[in-house]
């Protein structure tokens, strides 16, 4: 048996029981692939549930404003794939009269189809042999490979690639390739893999050489610096809560969150740069992105915000919020001063942006 044929015949008997698994058509599948990147499984699912009973097809994600998008998409992160994903339905409506096109080519000329996402998609949904390299199959195969080099390095990269694209040329890639993602997320984990479980065991060059639990070996990143934010949390007269909507470039464009601003400490008289006069202490909230760590000092805050930092302001009322496409930390904030948001997660990223 193959090394394919062997994680094939493990995956059928293993595999968790997944809403895209159980619907493989292409649309819900590239929904998955684009919500599970950086994604725990766990975080994805009651978002995939909702973002597809709202778009049920490209043509109905293509005819929708890109704020009711990022609104579907708030707390999940990588606000970037939300907005590609919208463009490349409107794509997929006007190139291919809004049918997922079953061709790598005109798939991966699609916004934000990059060489992962065109493999997932085009092997789960049409069959097509192309490799997956995800952060769980890079595990699995620099494991299985022994590869001892950083394998975000160029050389290495293209060895899993094509080690990835060899396992994929096999009748069914599709399951091939989730066999991997599945086998990374559950057996062949960064710490104590649990080598006994492995359909790969036998051939395995990490674990004959007792060093499974050492790869990958990755360089160390360098330690973000932690960015202070001070924000204010005010309502109006009728007790609606003031949001602030980001400029429409840059980390978090275009979300709505408390007003506030970077500043160099935590005094709350820094809130005047946004119009705002702040009072006692609410919260304090972390929030870690790929280059730097926010710490929010959110304030108790009177006065009307201005625009200074930001395109728009609104009060909104606290029943209203949750349909707002809200920042991470403006979610983590307003859960820690007591506003009800129900399912929305921010935590279970995989890596924070
Ligand atoms: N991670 C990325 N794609 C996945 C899939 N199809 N199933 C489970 N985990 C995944």
């Amino acid at each position: 048996m193959s090394r394919a044929d062997a994680l094939v015949a493990w995956y059928r008997a293993h595999r968790r029981d997944l809403p895209w698994r159980r619907d493989p058509r292409p649309w819900p599948v590239w929904v998955s692939e684009v919500m599970l990147q950086q994604t725990r499984v766990e975080s994805v699912l009651p978002y995939f549930a909702r973002f597809l009973e709202r778009f049920p097809t490209p043509a109905a994600l293509a005819a929708a404003p890109l704020d009711d998008v990022l609104a579907a998409w708030a707390g999940l992160g990588y606000y970037r794939r939300a907005r590609h994903l919208h463009q490349a339905a409107q794509q997929v409506v006007e190139r291919h009269g809004g049918e997922v096109p079953d061709d790598p080519e005109a798939f991966a000329a699609l916004a934000g189809v990059g060489r992962y996402t065109c493999g997932a998609v085009q092997s789960i949904a049409f069959g097509r042999r192309l490799p997956v390299l995800d952060g769980n199959v890079e595990r699995v195969l620099c494991r299985l490979y022994r590869v001892e080099d950083d394998p975000r390095g160029p050389a290495p990269r293209r060895r899993l690639w094509d080690a990835a694209s060899a396992l994929a040329d096999h009748p069914h890639p599709g399951e091939v390739n989730q066999a991997l993602m599945e086998l990374g997320a559950t057996v062949c984990t960064p710490r104590s893999p649990r080598c006994l479980l492995c359909p790969l065991q036998a051939d395995c060059a990490a674990r004959a050489a007792g060093v499974a639990e050492d790869l990958p070996r990755k360089a160390k990143r360098k330690a973000r610096p932690t960015i202070t934010v001070v924000a204010g949390l005010a309502r109006d007269p009728d007790g609606a809560v003031w949001v602030a909507r980001r400029p429409d470039d840059g980390l978090l464009a275009g979300l709505w969150e408390l007003p506030g601003l970077e500043a160099p400490d935590a005094d709350a008289r820094h809130l005047a740069g946004v119009g705002l006069v702040g009072g006692g202490e609410a919260t304090v909230v972390e929030h870690g992105f790929t280059h730097r760590v926010w710490a929010v000092h959110v304030y108790r805050a009177r006065g009307t915000p201005t625009t200074a930092h930001h395109t728009a302001v609104r009060a909104v009322p606290e029943a209203e919020l949750p349909t707002l496409a809200l920042t991470g930390p403006a979610l983590k904030a307003l859960r820690a001063c007591g506003v009800k948001l129900p399912h929305r997660r921010g935590a279970g990223r995989k890596r924070l942006s």
